[in-house]
């Protein structure tokens, strides 16, 4: 995801690498990311966030994994400057959590999706009252670098993004692969399956976005009386694919809330 927000914000130019300090444990990995993007690296995370303290418009970015956050907040405890915000896309890590452990109230959190990895993902996030017009202006920017971005009003509503757009690749990749099966049952090769489920969610995706229409009436517009489509639905009903689908969503959202739970 790091590496995803560093390629965006220079392929769109919105900075400079000498701009952009990453950390990273691994010296290999330090050494492929500064010789891709030609950024500057350290070692130690608090000499990356050090190495921007004392620009006014410096952003620090969190990106660990969950297991890790403990240990990174504590490195950084004393180095945050007042003036740097911090954006946190990691699963379940609390704003009061962050902002009491770093002792900065300028908190932003975010919740990427894995299409961002290409630029192509969604990203619902929300700030402290600290963080101000022009920053939040700041952090819309920096987001676009994975795709479209989207403000939320409370804390709450980023545990309901990463059950529904976070977690939606999820979903959507089940889908894929079930309705590639099912091709691949009816006889076509797994490729050309592939390739028409795909052409076909994409498509799908594509067209209900330019006809602006409710789904169930683009649904309409394709059943016929009798008809192939009349069929399928009748069986995806009988199996409950929609209560599936809710409570999927209902149980990512509340393991989400569980992974925010303080220990
Ligand atoms: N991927 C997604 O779709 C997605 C979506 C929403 C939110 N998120 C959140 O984004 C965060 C990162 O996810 P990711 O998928 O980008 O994980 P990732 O690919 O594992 O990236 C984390 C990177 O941090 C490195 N690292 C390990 N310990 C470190 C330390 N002490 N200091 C600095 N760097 C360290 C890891 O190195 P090693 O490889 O050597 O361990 C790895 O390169 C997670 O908290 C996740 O909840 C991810």
């Amino acid at each position: 995801m790091a590496e995803s927000m560093i390629a965006g914000l220079l392929r769109q130019k919105m900075v400079m690498p000498e701009q952009i300090a990453a950390s990273h444990p691994r010296a290999n990995r330090r050494a492929e990311l500064n010789e891709k993007y030609k950024i500057r690296v350290f070692e130690d995370n608090a000499e990356a966030v050090g190495s921007g303290r004392e620009n006014e418009h410096s952003i620090v970015a969190l990106c660990v994994k969950p297991q890790r956050l403990d240990g990174v907040l504590h490195e950084l405890k004393d180095v945050v400057s007042l003036n740097q915000i911090v954006l946190s896309i990691i699963a379940g890590a609390k704003i009061e959590t962050l902002a009491e452990e770093l002792n900065n109230q300028k908190i932003v959190r975010a919740m990427p999706n894995t299409p961002s990895q290409i630029g192509a993902g969604i990203t619902a996030w929300t700030c402290t009252d600290a963080v101000d017009e022009n920053e939040r202006a700041q952090i819309k920017a920096l987001l676009t670098a994975l795709g479209k971005e989207l403000y939320v009003e409370t804390e709450n509503m980023i545990d309901m993004a990463t059950s529904l757009s976070a977690t939606g690749p999820t979903y959507i990749f089940m889908v894929m692969e079930a309705l590639t099966d099912a091709g691949v049952h009816l006889g076509f090769s797994r490729e050309t399956a592939k390739e028409l489920v795909q052409e076909t969610m994409l498509g799908s995706v594509l067209f209900a976005m330019e006809l602006r229409k409710h789904p169930a009436e683009l649904r309409n517009m394709v059943t016929s009386p009798g008809g192939t489509s009349a069929d399928a639905i009748y069986q995806m009903e009988k199996g409950g694919l929609r209560t599936v689908l809710s409570k999927a969503v209902y149980a990512a959202y509340q393991r989400a809330v569980a992974l925010g739970e303080k220990k």
